[in-house]
């Protein structure tokens, strides 16, 4: 077996890579996103994942939900399209999902646990033809359904934290965090997934084993909803003309970095909250123009 690469995605990579703007771009240019998650019980992360996947640069993004998140969030974000999904309890169930066109689908984010929520995830693997990003609760719902992975035609992309990696491995956390980079290569390469396994280094693998290791990012994102915004990032990012693998590590460069970034101009590790991330990205793109 050919051996890992494994480097630091760093701020001069990120220059070479930083997908360009043309001036004759239009928003199709850009990609077409989806991003189907909340619930009426978690509609704040949804939300979040929505605005910071349009502060990255996505073209369009439609938002499929239940009617309750999209008339509560539609108003915060009215760049993006909505789609309501039928539900059960305020818990999404599975109906039409617009699959359509779309670049790119992330799936999970304050979707909850619910068992009927666990056929739209099912759905949502085996109909989107296009890169899927799985975070969250679609990685919950995951757990039963791993099987699926391997007959997707692309690229399938898991975000999970620590937690959720141990739960998937069914491994002890203790265990995992020993050896992250041996599991994350290991599940990577038999379930033909990229892992995007996050924590203060976030460890970025690919199915063939290629591994990268993100610095950027500090303890102001020790708080919920930073992992929403980082899914929102890396939808953006995988609709870009650059391969997966450089989406991924450059989607934890500018999260990390506008974290950073917020807190050297007047945040604090304390009060730095997940939708200044979002905000923080323009002053990413701005260092690197
Ligand atoms: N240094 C650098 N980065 C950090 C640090 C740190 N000390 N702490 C967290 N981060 C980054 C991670 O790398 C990741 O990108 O913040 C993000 C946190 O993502 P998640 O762990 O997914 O957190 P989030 O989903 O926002 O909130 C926690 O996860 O366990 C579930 O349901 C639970 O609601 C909870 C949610
Ligand atoms: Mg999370």
């Amino acid at each position: 077996a050919k051996s890992a690469t494994r480097f630091i995605a760093d701020s001069n990579y990120f220059q070479r890579t930083m997908p360009k703007r043309n001036l004759d771009a239009h928003k199709g240019s850009h990609g077409k996103g989806l991003v189907i998650g909340g619930s009426d019980h978690m509609p704040g992360s949804f939300a979040m994942t929505l605005r910071a996947a349009l502060r990255a640069g996505a073209g369009l993004i439609t938002a499929a939900s239940t009617e309750k998140v999209i008339d509560g969030i539609a108003n915060l974000t009215p760049e993006a399209m909505y789609q309501t999904i039928a539900s059960n309890d305020g818990w999404l169930t599975t109906g039409d999902l617009p699959l359509d066109g779309k670049d790119a689908v992330a799936i999970g984010i304050g979707m909850g646990r619910h068992a009927d929520t666990a056929k739209l995830l099912q759905k949502a693997v085996n109909a989107s033809a296009c890169p899927l990003i799985i975070d969250g609760d679609g990685l919950y719902h995951l757990q039963n359904n791993l099987h699926l992975l391997k007959q997707r035609k692309h690229p399938t992309i898991l975000t999970p934290h620590m937690g959720e990696m141990a739960r998937l491995l069914q491994v002890d956390i203790s265990e995992l965090a020993i050896k992250p980079f041996h599991y994350a290569k290991v599940f990577a390469e038999k379930y033909n997934v990229y892992i995007v396994l996050k924590g203060r280094f976030t460890i970025i693998t690919a199915p063939d084993g290629r591994q990268a290791v993100n610095t950027t990012g500090n303890q102001g994102l020790a708080k919920g909803g930073s992992g929403d915004v980082l899914t929102g990032i890396v939808l953006s990012m995988v609709m870009q003309p650059q391969s997966i693998f450089q989406a991924l590590c450059n989607a934890c460069f500018v999260h990390g970095m506008s974290a950073d970034l917020q807190i050297a101009s007047g945040h604090t590790y304390y009060d730095l909250l997940a939708t200044d991330v979002i905000e923080g990205i323009a002053g990413v793109y701005r260092h690197f123009l």
